[in-house]
């Protein structure tokens, strides 16, 4: 029988302390702004906007939301982050993902200010992570982290497997890891030997996006089981890369699906926009 961490409750601990910090903040004339920026109308793209959007008004955060339509092109969407970047009240600019197919991603998280760079995905942000000296961190890796202290986990020395290399998953997760003294494997589907791997593993995140991917096979008795998927079954209902039902038995400490890593990944958002808001403010 595993400890099942919630995100549900880290999470709300988190949003606590970031609106207590927020009022300081405003006591001293600065109240925290994030822009969203969502171009075209993917669903889920909506609901995870919505969920920003009412994020920033719970812990006090000023918001203000740029739906632009699908047809936008590079040089209208590129002059907003330049307009945002050169606009005192916003602090963070964040750009929902995926954009439609003729934008360039790559050239758009480039424009936007590394200091406004609340998702931590330019290059700039990216490097000062790999050399452990950063303003933010990515939001979801560091959900992940937050989730792993608060349950009072180690990493020194530990055996860490990440199954997936995503830039803004795998990739980073993996350094936080390793910021704590982890031995860390970033797994991918090139891995051979991923059965072996995983089962060696004291500490596993599963960031592959497939459903039920790891299985209690592949899970050594006591590891910890961190699941960053957010999929649907066969049955349309919501589930992540662990197969919960099979792992958690063998589990040490494992999250579900939803209320696990989700709804970290916003409290971790709104961390960084306060942070934002104390760098261009001069604040501590
Ligand atoms: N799309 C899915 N996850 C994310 C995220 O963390 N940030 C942004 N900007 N887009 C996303």
């Amino acid at each position: 029988m595993a400890v099942i961490i919630s995100g549900k409750e880290v999470s709300a601990k988190v949003r606590a302390e970031v609106k207590a910090e927020c009022e300081q903040l405003k006591s001293k004339g600065v109240t925290p702004g994030l822009a969203v920026i969502i171009v075209g109308d993917d669903p889920a793209s909506r609901v995870y906007v919505n969920n920003k959007k009412k994020a920033c008004a719970d812990v006090g955060f000023v918001s203000e939301e740029y739906a632009l339509p699908a047809h936008t092109t590079q040089q209208e969407l590129l002059s907003l982050i330049d307009k945002l970047n050169n606009k005192p009240e916003i602090n963070g600019i964040l750009c929902q993902l995926p954009l439609p197919k003729h934008l360039d991603e790559k050239a758009v998280i480039n424009a936007i200010s590394p200091l406004k760079d609340v998702d931590a995905f330019h290059p700039s942000n990216v490097g000062r992570i790999m050399i452990g000296d950063y303003h933010f961190l990515p939001c979801t890796p560091a959900g992940v982290m937050e989730l792993i202290h608060s349950a009072g986990i180690e990493v020194s020395g530990k055996n860490c497997v990440v199954i997936g290399r995503s830039n803004i998953v795998g990739k980073p997760m993996a350094m936080l890891l390793l910021h704590e003294n982890g031995t860390v494997t970033i797994c991918h589907s090139k891995t051979k030997n991923l059965k072996e791997i995983c089962s060696n593993a004291d500490i596993i995140v599963a960031a592959v996006g497939r459903p039920e991917f790891v299985k209690d096979d592949m899970v050594k008795d006591g590891a910890v089981v961190l699941d960053v998927g957010i999929n649907r079954d066969e049955n349309g209902k919501l589930c992540g890369d662990v197969d919960f039902k099979a792992v958690e038995p063998k589990a040490s400490y494992i999250t579900p699906v939803p209320g696990g890593v989700g709804p970290m990944t916003i409290a971790m958002l709104m961390k960084n926009t306060l942070k934002a808001a104390k760098l261009q403010n001069n604040i501590e």
